[in-house]
């Protein structure tokens, strides 16, 4: 085997699609070529307001099937199942020829003494820690010796409901000592053997393995790279700054060329309140990313726990200055949350470490490039938050076959993206060694930004800490909320969901509509290697109905505009995945008016999942969702004949025993669950194509 060979077969074993066509040259002649035509297709649905906000158009991911050094390369998938209409049925519905059988429901024994779940609510904290959490969110599957039936399914557990989490809906502050335990041992992160079972099909069964492991808002972690030791990182847990407890709404996820997993800490802000300042000059670690002040809440008031739980694990929720100094409480403790978190899912005694590098914000997932030996590795992540950035790390270190985390993620620059007008964008680098970045730090200090009188950054630490400031001071681009990216495995395109922005007033380019409720999908490819600092973009999809100001559409680049129709109308697009044939899969998140059924835009049914080809435009939609649940995280296995999909907080509208879901039990009665399901074609053939 040559290396590259050597690096592909890496990828398939760890569950990835290997890279096959690295080349960008032929897709950058289609994007000038294009460009002019493109402006004009824009134009059509946006209406002359929006003229001169289109970027380039970019050739689908798809068309080519040959690379200049003869390499093997994709051929353009074909979707071949039927789209199936929306609905609003209580169940999972597939095109004909699927099934589907759910897997590891929130409570599922795991581990320990495999306590059973109970559909009484009452199962204790203790227990919930042997068993899957709530609210499974991204996943990805490391097959076991190569397998296509029996892996490890790693999977986040986003946050809970307290409605039907608990017997009869949560307790007052202060909150009882069992409830709160049990919550957060529902976050976090659960690994889970996995096997095809004796029934076969889309029939799958946990292994009671030596793997089987949970991570919660409770389990030691190791800070990593520059901000470790920080004095900003120290607390009365860890007065030398290097170690952390916890990690917290595990949202979308990503994964490593060298078969780990990547856990991403999005709306974590919110778990904490400073008891101790509501002014506007509190630390700007919390003030910029919403941390509550002490005038308002948590947002589930572990801090009150009572009795509290030994060694300040709930009491440290509690972030304000309560003590004589910041080794006396826990004024630090929310700097340890908004960071990339890497596991080793095939050791089940090793410590997950904080990677300081790839920044601090509502990360809500990370996507890599694929690697080529001898440059350095990317990754991409959006922070989801209204008006917030795109981000890239590079590494320091270039890859060489063997190299792990520690060799690849701890040194690096952070750069933000700049898209602009033109279709073209640039990578802004938030390194104190960039003259550029340095310059506008200079010129920011002492003035006010994002309402924090600036006053420089101590270090790179002090970047790294407060990541969205120094994206504000670079002069990143606002996005109507990223959420996942994926990158295509035959171009290297990226592309980016961003959910919606009701609250955009002021439209630019890239986020072409005011009031932005239904979202859009926008993509680039890079001028050059992964590690380019410039890049062309255009908007891919704008998600929405049929008709009005809302109106849906698919620019491919090859072809003219495409509108949204009944097989493909959508709204709130989230989850977005590459499968190995290069179809780009879709998921939405609706909530609110768009999930009740009340949007102006169009009824889209229950949350939902669709197929894309994105050379032709073609979208179907495969996969409609229970009631009043988010379908976000897909897989496949290696061969592509399992997909495994997460639906997250069925019936999300329940009060306490009145639930507006029975999902996955479907039997009128008992209490919904964020569940894996497990989809198969019934001949046992490729999923999609
Ligand atoms: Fe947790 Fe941005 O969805
Ligand atoms: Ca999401
Ligand atoms: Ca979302």
């Amino acid at each position: 085997m040559t290396i590259q060979e050597n690096i592909d077969q890496q990828l398939i074993d760890s569950g990835s699609e290997p890279m096959s066509n690295l080349s960008s040259n032929t897709h950058m002649a289609d994007i000038i070529q294009a460009r002019f035509s493109r402006r004009t297709v824009l134009q059509g649905t946006l209406g002359a307001a929006a003229v001169g906000f289109l970027g380039a158009g970019l050739s689908g991911c798809g068309g080519d099937s040959s690379s200049a050094d003869g390499s093997k390369t994709l051929q353009a998938p074909r979707i071949t199942f039927d789209a199936i209409p929306t609905s609003r049925a209580d169940t999972i519905t597939l095109p004909a020829g699927y099934q589907w059988t759910p897997l590891i429901p929130w409570g599922t024994p795991i581990l320990g003494s495999f306590p059973a779940f109970r559909d009484d609510g009452m199962n204790t904290g203790t227990e919930q820690l042997q068993q899957v959490g709530s609210h499974h969110d991204g996943m990805h599957f490391f097959p076991i010796n190569g397998a296509s039936d029996h892996g490890l399914l790693v999977l986040n557990h986003e946050y809970i409901d307290s409605k039907v989490f608990h017997a009869d809906g949560p307790s007052a502050a202060p909150r009882p000592q069992d409830e709160v335990l049990k919550e957060m041992a529902a976050h976090g992160v659960s690994v889970v053997e996995v096997r095809r079972s004796a029934a076969g099909g889309s029939n799958w069964e946990v292994v009671a393995g030596v793997y089987n492991r949970r991570i919660t808002a409770l389990t030691e972690m190791e800070m990593r790279g520059p901000v470790r030791g920080n004095d900003k990182l120290k607390t009365k847990f860890s007065p030398t700054g290097v170690l952390a407890r916890g990690t917290l709404n595990n949202c979308s996820h990503g994964y490593t060329p060298w078969g780990t997993y990547l856990t991403c800490e999005e709306n974590w802000s919110g778990y904490f309140r400073n008891s101790t300042d509501d002014s506007a000059s509190r630390p700007r670690e919390q003030f910029r990313y919403g941390v509550p002040h002490s005038g308002q809440t948590s947002r589930y008031q572990w801090e009150t726990a009572t009795p509290a739980l030994g060694n300040n694990l709930s009491t440290r929720f509690d972030c304000g200055s309560t003590g004589a100094s910041a080794v006396e409480d826990f004024r630090n403790e929310a700097n340890t949350m908004g960071w990339i978190v890497e596991i080793d899912p095939f050791d089940p005694f090793s410590t997950p470490k904080k990677r300081t590098t790839m920044g601090r914000f509502g990360h809500e997932g990370i996507v890599f490039a694929a690697p080529v030996v001898g440059e350095p590795v990317v990754f991409y992540s959006g922070d989801d938050a209204r008006n917030e950035y795109i981000y890239k790390f590079v590494s320091k270190n270039v890859y060489q076959q063997g190299m792990r985390g520690d060799d690849l993620l701890d040194e690096g620059i952070l750069y933000v993206a700049k898209f602009n007008g033109d279709g073209s964008g640039e990578w802004l680098a938030l390194d104190l060694d960039d003259p550029t970045f340095a310059a506008a730090v200079a010129a920011a200090d002492g003035n006010v930004v994002s309402g924090i009188n600036f006053d420089g950054f101590a270090d790179q630490g002090d970047v790294l800490l407060n990541t969205r400031l120094a994206a504000d001071i670079a002069g990143a681009t606002k996005m109507d909320r990223p959420e996942w990216g994926a990158v295509c495995p035959r171009t290297g395109m990226v592309y980016f969901t961003l959910t919606n922005n009701s609250s955009r007033a002021t439209t630019d380019e890239p986020n072409p509509r005011a009031s932005n409720t239904t979202g859009h999908i926008i993509r680039w490819l890079e001028d050059g290697s992964s590690a380019a600092t410039s890049f062309q973009w255009d908007i891919f999809m704008l998600a929405g109905g049929t008709s009005g100001p809302m109106a849906g559409a698919v620019f491919p680049g090859d072809v003219s505009e495409m509108p949204l129709t009944e097989d493909n109308i959508a709204a709130s697009p989230d989850g977005i995945w590459f499968d190995g044939a290069g179809v780009l899969w879709i998921q939405t998140d609706m909530s609110g008016n768009q999930q009740a059924g009340l949007s102006a835009d169009g009824d889209f049914g229950n949350n939902q999942m669709l197929a894309a080809e994105t050379d032709t435009g073609v979208i179907r939609r495969f996969l409609v969702g229970p009631k009043d649940a988010e379908v976000t995280g897909v897989v496949m296995a290696p061969d592509r004949k399992t997909m495994f999909v997460n639906i997250q907080h069925p019936g999300d509208r329940s009060q306490p025993g009145e639930f507006t879901s029975n999902f996955p039990a479907n039997d009128g009665v008992s209490r919904p669950r964020s569940t894996t399901v497990v989809i198969t074609r019934t001949d046992g053939g490729v999923i999609g194509v």
